[in-house]
């Protein structure tokens, strides 16, 4: 069996290295300092130009995991209990890099250098024109062709339970003007909680839009479609689009829609309801409206009735992409053999709102050489 780069940090304990086998961590008798995550790193394949990928894997006190590898800054598997304290992977993804590195609909992976889709892939700072790789439909979609989800993410650890990664995207990387320098930080807490924080500084005016594309299904192990999931969003209007899912630039009331999720609602309940937005996006894929405070709100719950898993989410953001998991077809096998069918899994990308560049009624996505781009999402974990 493998040895293991085993890296033990706590607040009592410090740093120390020792080797040991996987199926030992769980069983380790030595007592638990009140803060305790533990790190530990293996190798997870290598690209075609022979270039090595690393998972990182955070286990916090409770026994909660989290892996995380440098390519794309993917959350490879989140393993979290459900009522009965039974520990499950709640995330999709594949079991090995080649997964990820062939056609993937962005599991688990950091969105940018614009989250969401920016119209025709056209947008103008101070008078001048910049054009994007026209991705999705004839539309700009998550920073092109290739955006923060393929590029290698410098880790490091950065306190007990913490990773920062860290990249460079160059001026006029996939039409993107300035240097930015983006550092994303995931903390899993003992309260079993992942916070990231985003910041981000350019060199020359820009736009930035980051967000986290996880794929969750709270059953464990993808067992079934996310349609019995019950949803609440914390909010009043969502943003409509056009058949290119693109925002029309108006904000609708969700009052009397299938988009009102106020009150927690099954996803399945009005998903297949004649409305020509959910026709649009083939069921939900829309961005909600949350107040436009930058403190941290809530801003959405989740919930499966058998596991009783529950993820509550917070941003400082003022907008989360609800998107049902309406592209997945069956035609990805994901990890443990299970064949991804349609909505299998739901994303809560917590964003500014999508083509916010050409909508100046939208808040803005502009960063300037000067200023910090600074957001922050907190996904909480628990059962009910
Ligand atoms: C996003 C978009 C969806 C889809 C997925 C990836 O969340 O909003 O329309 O493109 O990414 O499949």
């Amino acid at each position: 069996m493998k040895n293991y780069l085993y890296i033990v940090i706590g607040s009592v304990c410090g740093l120390l290295l020792a080797s040991c086998r996987p199926d030992q961590k769980q069983t380790e008798s030595t007592p638990q300092p009140d803060t305790m995550v533990t790190t530990a790193t293996k190798p997870f394949g290598k690209t075609a130009d022979g270039k090595e990928v690393t998972e990182y894997t955070l286990t916090n006190k409770n026994g909660v995991t989290m892996s995380v590898i440098n390519y794309g800054g993917i959350i490879t598997r989140l393993s979290t209990p459900d009522k009965n304290g039974v520990f499950e992977d709640i995330v999709l993804g594949y079991d090995s890099l080649s997964g990820y590195l062939k056609e993937t609909p962005y599991f688990g992976a950091i969105v940018g250098r614009y989250g969401n889709r920016i119209a025709n892939g056209k947008f103008t700072l101070d008078g001048q024109t910049y054009s994007l790789a026209q991705n999705n439909n004839g539309q700009h979609l998550h920073g092109g062709l290739k955006g923060f989800d393929k590029v290698f993410w410098t880790i490091e650890q950065a306190g007990p339970g913490k990773l920062r990664l860290t990249y460079v995207s160059n001026d006029m990387e996939e039409g993107y003007p300035g240097n930015l320098n983006v550092e994303v930080t995931y903390e899993l807490t003992d309260d079993n909680e992942l916070k990231i924080a985003y910041t981000a500084t350019t060199d020359k005016k820009t736009i930035v839009n980051l967000t986290q594309h996880s794929y969750f299904n709270l059953s464990g192990n993808a067992k079934r479609d996310i349609l019995d999931h019950a949803l609440t969003l914390y909010a009043d209007k969502f943003v409509p689009v056009t058949n290119v899912l693109i925002p029309t630039g108006k904000l609708n009331d969700v009052a009397g829609t299938p988009f009102d999720f106020r009150k927690e609602t099954a996803i399945g309940l009005r998903t297949n309801d004649k409305d020509q937005q959910l026709e649009f996006a083939g069921g939900y894929d829309h961005c909600w409206v949350l107040s436009s405070s930058d403190s941290i709100k809530h801003a959405a719950t989740v919930s499966e009735p058998v596991s009783g898993r529950v993820v509550d989410v917070y941003t400082t953001e003022p907008g989360i992409q609800f998107y049902a998991g309406n592209f997945l077809d069956g035609s990805i096998t994901g990890k443990q053999g299970v064949v991804y069918k349609h909505r299998y899994g739901l994303c809560l990308e917590t964003e500014h709102f999508p083509d916010s560049p050409n909508q100046k009624s939208f808040p803005s996505t502009e960063l300037k050489p000067g200023e910090v781009y600074k957001t922050y999402t907190t996904y909480k974990f628990s059962v009910r």
